[in-house]
């Protein structure tokens, strides 16, 4: 088979990596790429949400199968459009995606199929915004309506805080288009955690669990980012949960769509706060996160590619999916002043060490090669990823890597996986 990879960072990078291991992919490529999936694909230079290029570069090169890495593609439709000219494409169709792209959407679907979730409103004017934030009081969440890589939710631990987020997003437009509408909502307090499921449409298979690690400095503190590490297991998700999940988000979710003439096919992602009331939803994602995808595609025993090949053809109910019973972990290795502005083309060192080193792999996440050269070219650079048989060897082993690998103003978390330590 001829694979298409859409995408460039280290979601991408695990994707790239794992399907290349199937037996059934004979040529591999990825638009953009990065560096190190340069190594394993060839990356050609379309942007991730070019999609009339897109479309054109797969019926040119006969590609038999793409798989869509990010968000801004598949609510721009890419996959309807890769299906109204007879390609393959694995993800969900602009209708589906919605779920993403529109909180509000989002809130309505889970309000209708009496889905768990934090109690919310909808505004589109500052006025009655923070009317109904001054009534409600704090801490209080402000949330953009549509796409804002991660960016868009304001956790407010003041009145004023979530009146200066809705004067951002509403007034000011800080997020363009995605910022017309907003939803408020109750603070839920509890742990999260973050839930992926393969599904047809029908039959929902979920993955092993991962936690993410959003805020860019350890002990949780600092801005939101896109994510700073992760790893799965998650000992707070006992199999007695993950089936009230089950029974009670994901099979409402999917059949819920159905209802409304959506039939969703491809990874469904949940990110969940653990309440003392039990699972609620925070946000629908409608592809892998990252870098959750770094620490569960490297825990998939089974081949990825029949799996996508049964969600296409709905037959998912007849897939049998095996995971590897161990522990990874992904701590990911920033530009320093991420979230905030950086300076990309500064030297990477060291990778070639830690290739000596045994369960480790280096995802990378937004490199160039300049000459000779390995350089950082985005805010999040490299997602190290490791595995063990207990979390602590992997993260032992992780770390390790870190250590031996060197780029001016490099940040990353040092904490990452101890969450899950003091909750198992
Ligand atoms: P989201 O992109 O909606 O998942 O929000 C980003 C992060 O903000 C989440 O991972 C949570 O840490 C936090 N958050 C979002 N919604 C809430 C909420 N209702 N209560 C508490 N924290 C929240
Ligand atoms: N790690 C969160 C996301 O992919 O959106």
């Amino acid at each position: 088979m001829r694979v298409l990879i859409v995408g460039g960072g280290g979601r991408e990078h695990a994707l790239a990596w794992k399907i290349k291991q199937s037996p059934r992919v004979r040529e591999l490529y990825c638009a953009p790429g990065n560096a190190g999936i340069a190594r394993l694909a060839q990356c050609i230079p379309i942007a991730a949400d070019d999609l009339e290029q897109l479309v054109a570069f797969a019926r040119d090169h006969q590609i038999d199968l793409t798989v869509v890495g990010p968000e801004a593609p598949l609510a721009a439709g890419i996959v309807d459009r890769f299906q109204a000219e007879g390609l393959a494409i694995f993800g969900p169709t602009k209708a589906a995606a919605q779920l993403e792209a529109s909180k509000v959407f989002a809130k309505q679907l889970m309000a209708k199929y009496q889905i768990p979730t934090a109690e919310s409103r909808t505004f589109t004017t500052a006025t009655e915004a923070c009317a109904y934030i001054r009534e409600k009081g704090a801490p209080i969440v402000v949330k953009a309506d549509g796409l804002a890589a991660g960016k868009g939710v304001v956790v407010a631990t003041t009145v004023a805080q979530a009146e200066a987020a809705v004067q951002r997003i509403l007034v000011d437009q800080e997020f363009g288009a995605s910022g017309h509408r907003l939803v408020i909502e109750e603070y839920l307090r509890g742990e999260e955690v973050t839930l992926l499921a393969f599904t047809d449409g029908t039959t929902i298979i979920p993955m092993v669990a991962a936690q993410d690690h959003k805020a860019a400095y350890d002990h949780d503190a600092g801005p939101n980012t896109g994510g700073m590490g992760a790893y799965s297991p998650v000992p707070l998700l006992t199999p007695e949960l993950q089936q009230q999940i089950e029974a009670e988000i994901l099979r409402p979710t999917i059949d819920g769509l159905r209802q409304e003439g959506i039939v969703y096919q491809g990874v469904l992602y949940v990110g969940l706060m653990i309440t003392a009331s039990g699972p609620k939803v925070l946000e629908y994602n409608v592809r892998f996160g990252d870098p959750e995808c770094q620490v569960i595609l490297p825990r998939l025993q089974s081949d990825l590619i029949p799996i996508i090949q049964a969600i296409n053809g709905q037959k998912l109910a007849k897939q049998s999916i095996t995971w590897h019973d161990n522990h990874t972990v992904c701590v990911v290795m920033a530009s320093g002043g991420y979230p905030g502005a950086y300076t990309n083309g500064k030297i990477i060192t060291g990778l070639e060490q830690v290739e000596a080193m045994a369960d480790v792999y280096v995802f990378h996440a937004g490199t160039t090669a300049q000459g000779e050269d390995l350089v950082t070219a985005g805010g999040r650079v490299l997602a190290v990823t490791a595995w063990g048989k207990t979390r602590q060897d992997a993260l032992d082993k992780a770390y390790k890597a870190v250590q031996a690998i060197h780029f001016d103003g490099a940040h990353y978390r040092t904490d990452i996986g101890r969450r899950g330590t003091r909750l198992s």
